[in-house]
């Protein structure tokens, strides 16, 4: 497995679980001491337990040397591809440097058949280029095999996906490639799992049209919150009957703050800058509004607050819950929570912070934040809070407690996740996003 992020590591203590003999490398050294010693360097449910586990029974073993890879059968390429610093396209580097280090390994196995994997989210095009550059050396085959797992539910996803999807340089039954890794993946395969086997650009495709459709949802619904919060309509109700017709559906319409994370955001943009390379600009105009729709809440919290605060953040209290992108997780990236949270501090609010997990990357990440342990401390004399990743805990919080320890009883629910009713009877001004 080569990259250990969130998907390689995960991948590579999964792969171990399910028979193999597992290498997980990373040119990031302390990344690798901290998961050789069987320490997940992130929080991810399950995972612990996993990694330990499969370290222990000696199927996975960590290394920054590509010489340690020399007798693998199947390289996994699990690269992070992020946003580039010069415009919305993927960042490929990543994976072209580890090619560059794989190839003088595979050429040394003379011949004998070896399979390569991509899993990384690349621009469509990425893996046709790489499959050229890999057909010079006999016995290597490619397969473009994107990953869906959601961070938080990244363990269930991976051992129990609802797809595998396998892209191939010339779709046709019963391949060299399609066997060996239908080999990899047979403990899947036996659950019934469904694999579908397409050409490379499909597979490619899959993935980044299916997170930016789930970002559209997102955005769809946090543009009719804005109108629900002008006409007095509820977005949760609107939500919960248009999702009742299954071919709209119910999940990823939960209207408030909108998206972030490592993947939605840059998947979007990536499409977007892609389609644009590729000629088709004006069809893919609509996702530059999804991305704007998205950024666009942040902004709109930011209002809120300062309209909550008779317009003046200068030396206000604002107390914030939640850090993460998302609950069950303590990736801090791109998160909707720090942005707005960063914003009002550059206005001049006194802002805390606080999350369950995500505390450590708050702190290395944004030292300039207030970050707190606790709810109680975080809340303590606050003229303002503001929830902000639906954590089970904060969606619990007894706003009857809560009310002793504030200076102002004032709440924006960034999530729609409290229940109005029961917060306002405790006596609280609650602002929800499209449900006013
Ligand atoms: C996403 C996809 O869901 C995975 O299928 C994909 O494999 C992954 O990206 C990836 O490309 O690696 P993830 O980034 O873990 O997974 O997070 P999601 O669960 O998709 O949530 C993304 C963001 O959307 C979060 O900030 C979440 O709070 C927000 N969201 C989600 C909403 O605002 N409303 C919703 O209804 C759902």
């Amino acid at each position: 497995m080569i990259g250990c992020g969130y998907l390689g590591a995960v991948h590579a203590a999964s792969m171990a679980d399910i028979g193999h003999r597992v290498y997980g490398l990373d040119v990031d050294a302390a990344r690798i001491a901290t998961l050789g010693r069987g320490l997940a360097p992130f929080h991810e449910p399950d995972f612990d337990e996993l990694l330990h586990q499969n370290i222990q029974n000696g199927q996975l073993t960590f290394t920054t040397a590509y010489e340690d890879l020399d007798d693998v059968d199947v390289h996994f390429l699990a690269l992070g591809t992020p946003q580039r610093d010069d415009g919305l396209g993927a960042d490929l580097s990543y994976i072209h440097s580890a090619l560059d280090s794989l190839t003088p390994l595979l050429k040394a196995r003379n011949g004998r058949t070896t399979l390569v994997v991509g899993k990384s989210t690349v621009p469509v095009g990425t893996a046709r280029g790489i499959a050229e550059r890999l057909e010079e050396i006999p016995g290597v085959k490619l397969v473009w095999n994107p990953e869906f797992l959601r961070e938080g539910f990244a363990v269930k996803d991976t051992l129990r996906p609802d797809r595998l999807v396998y892209g191939v340089s010339d779709v046709a039954d019963e391949t060299a490639e399609v066997h060996m890794l239908d080999a990899v993946y047979r403990p899947l395969l036996d659950l019934e799992i469904p694999r579908r086997v397409y050409n490379f650009e499909s597979a490619e495709l899959v993935k980044v049209s299916a997170n930016s459709f789930l970002a559209t949802k997102i955005s769809f619904i946090n543009a009719i919150s804005e109108l629900c919060d002008i006409t007095g309509a509820d977005v949760n109700d609107v939500a919960e009957a248009i999702g009742m017709d299954d071919r709209i559906g119910r999940k990823f319409l939960r209207a408030g703050i909108g998206f972030g994370g490592g993947c939605l955001p840059k998947d979007l943009r990536g499409l977007i800058s892609r389609a644009g390379e590729l000629g088709a600009v004006d069809s893919f105009a609509f996702l530059r509004d999804i991305d704007a729709i998205n950024t666009g809440r942040r902004d709109y919290v930011v209002r809120l607050a300062r309209r909550l605060l008779d317009g003046e953040f200068d030396g206000q209290r604002i107390a914030v819950l939640g850090a993460a992108f998302k609950p069950d997780t303590d990736d801090v990236r791109d998160s909707p929570a720090l942005d707005i949270a960063l914003t009002l501090y550059s206005e001049g609010a006194r802002v805390k912070v606080t999350d369950p997990v995500a505390l450590d990357n708050v702190r290395k990440r944004y030292p300039a934040l207030h970050a707190e342990d606790s709810v109680e401390n975080t809340v303590r004399n606050a003229d303002l809070v503001l929830l902000l990743t639906e954590w089970s805990e904060y969606k619990q919080l007894d706003p009857a407690v809560m009310k002793e320890l504030v200076s102002e009883a004032k709440i924006i629910d960034g999530r729609n996740v409290l229940d109005l009713e029961q917060w306002r009877a405790a006596g609280w001004h609650v602002e929800a996003l499209g449900r006013s």
